[in-house]
């Protein structure tokens, strides 16, 4: 298809005062938070008005708000959907109403093929990252081991949203390689604190000390509550076998201190990545419709030189906020 946007161009786009629409998928944690006052300010401090809207991570409520902001009649609608299939419909609302779409931080289930429906999607490469996580498994499994076999537990982050199919799916292909390595149970914990820590309190109640050899959290927010799950039990054995993503100071922080294996990063500042994708609609020129990967970075305990290096980023993320 024509994914041109040379009929996009909007007359209020050149005086600064576009409307964006954002519909954002929730506020379930400080990374969300921080993303959506990095896209909220970016917007608002280059002169666009905003209408912002959050769903409670509730899929049926973003449709619903998506169709409110569309009859408002902006001129581009931004949306960071909650999961990946159910948030389809949202694409052929702003096609029918005429506003160009930009996806953000998790697709919905409309590929690049199909992005008339989109002019852009501006995302993690969350298969990849569920690769790389998948490979830390496998280093560290064989680490405490002695070869690549073991138990994992894992803290899902929303069925159904697209880093969790993406990531799983990447981690699913590295353990496809491994017969000795399995997945004991999974649960959803929400991208969230206390339902991490709350599965991981009940994991450790059902599989007593030996059968668990590692955690597989979706986000640090879950990784963080497991690790205080594991700690007031008492479950010495599994500090140090976490790996999650995000890369939030507490995070990288524990790495540092060996109580998690591996953090990927994975930046919620997405007003600067946004902001010109949001002008180049507005003056009409053509755009690729998947922006290059966002870089990420994985950092990990496993072996001391990791470990040192973890450290260092520590010192250098608090030195920056000292300032
Ligand atoms: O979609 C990105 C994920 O959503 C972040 O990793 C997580 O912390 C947030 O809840």
């Amino acid at each position: 298809g024509d994914a041109s946007g040379a009929d996009s161009a909007t007359s209020s786009g050149s005086d600064g005062k576009a409307v964006v629409a954002f519909s954002q998928e929730g506020l379930e944690n400080d990374w969300r938070l921080e993303n959506t006052a990095s896209i909220r300010e970016t917007l608002e401090n280059a002169g666009y008005t905003v209408l912002y809207q959050q769903a409670d991570e509730d899929q049926a409520r973003q449709v619903e708000q998506v169709q409110n902001l569309l009859q408002q009649k902006p001129d581009i609608l931004v949306v960071e959907p909650a999961e990946q299939e159910a948030a389809t419909p949202i694409a052929a609302l702003a096609e029918d109403a005429g506003v160009p779409l930009i996806v953000a931080d998790r697709a919905l289930g409309v590929g690049p093929d199909s992005a008339t429906q989109y002019k852009v999607l501006i995302t993690q490469n969350w298969e990849q990252m569920g690769t790389k996580l998948g490979e830390a498994a496998v280093q560290l499994l064989t680490k405490v081991n002695g070869s690549p076999k073991g138990s994992i537990v894992e803290l899902v982050g929303v069925l159904g949203s697209a880093p969790q199919v993406a990531m799983d799916k990447g981690f699913a292909d590295v353990l496809a390689q491994y017969p000795d390595i399995k997945i004991l149970d999974a649960q959803d914990g929400e991208n969230k604190r206390a339902p991490g820590r709350q599965i991981m309190e009940d994991y450790l109640t059902r599989y007593p000390a030996g059968q668990i050899d590692m955690v597989w959290a979706q986000n640090d927010e879950m990784g963080i509550g497991a690790l205080a799950a594991i700690q007031d039990a008492g479950r010495d054995e599994l500090v140090g076998r976490i790996i999650s993503k995000d890369g939030q100071v507490e995070a990288i922080q524990q790495v540092a201190e060996g109580n998690f294996a591996t953090v990927c990063t994975n930046t919620p500042y997405f007003g600067p990545i946004i902001l010109p994708y949001v002008e180049k609609i507005l003056a009409g020129e053509s755009l690729e419709t998947a922006t290059p990967d966002k870089p990420f970075t994985c950092f990990e305990s496993i072996t001391d030189a990791g470990q040192k290096e973890a450290k260092a980023q520590y010192d250098e993320l608090t030195a920056a906020s000292a300032k």
